[in-house]
């Protein structure tokens, strides 16, 4: 009798962005908390040598005591197809990696290990020159994609524009607009559901989340 294997349950988020300080590692905590919080088991972890995911990490774990929404998952970067299914088996419904703003070694073989890229970009000309680079790297590897568009100010023509540029290459998870408190969430290793919860940027937030939800159930 063949053996049976048994289907991979975990879904791995790649977080992505050619460009630096676009909203990516802001992109990882929020998703992954609003994910926590509507009742999965969701791990986070970050391949960017700058280290600002596994340093709001530290800063949560010390600063607020919350070592579980989400967890920090201490992967091996030359072995990440391993540690997925490690975490499979684990029970974690999502993992969410976050990435450096440059081409670097471990990109090219994350994105290879995504069963959902989220490509950020901000809703500026500058930055959507990048997102054409993202994309093809994505393509190339032949991963799925969706962009999140961050630091929006609603209706305004910037937004509206990139909207319109990005549907022709793919669909849009969310947009996040622009608040102050986003800046002070890795000092304190808080996400949007502690430092601002009824504020309309938590409702992006959330709006994210069920794309994410749906993209995985097959309803997009
Ligand atoms: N919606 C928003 N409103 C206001 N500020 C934001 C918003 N999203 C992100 N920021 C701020 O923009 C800055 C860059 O965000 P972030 O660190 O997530 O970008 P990044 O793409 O991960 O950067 P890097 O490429 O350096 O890793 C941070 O100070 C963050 O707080
Ligand atoms: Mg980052």
């Amino acid at each position: 009798m063949p053996k049976t294997v048994k289907a991979r349950h975990i879904k791995v988020i790649v977080a992505e962005g050619r460009k630096g300080g676009i909203g990516k590692t802001t992109t990882c905590i929020n998703l992954a908390t609003a994910l926590s919080r509507a009742g999965y088991n969701v791990g986070i972890y970050d391949v960017d040598s700058q280290g600002t995911l596994a340093k709001w990490f530290n800063n949560r774990v010390n600063k607020k005591g919350i070592k579980d929404d989400p967890y920090y998952i201490p992967l091996d970067q030359d072995n990440l197809a391993d540690g997925v299914d490690k975490a499979d088996k684990a029970g974690f419904d999502f993992l969410i990696i976050d990435t450096p703003p440059v081409e670097a070694k471990y990109l090219t073989h994350v994105t290879t290990i995504a069963d959902l890229v989220i490509i950020t970009t901000k809703p500026s000309g500058g930055d959507l020159d990048a997102v054409t680079d993202t994309v093809r790297a994505v393509r190339t590897a032949e991963k799925p994609f969706a962009f999140h568009i961050s630091e929006t100010r609603t209706n305004s023509v910037a937004l509206i524009d990139t909207m319109k540029s990005l549907s022709s290459f793919g669909p849009i998870a969310g947009n996040t607009r622009t608040l102050d408190v986003f800046r002070e969430l890795f000092t304190y290793g808080d996400t949007l559901f502690e430092a601002a919860p009824n504020s309309k940027a938590t409702l992006d937030i959330n709006s994210m989340r069920i794309f994410v939800e749906k993209f995985f159930n097959g309803d997009n």
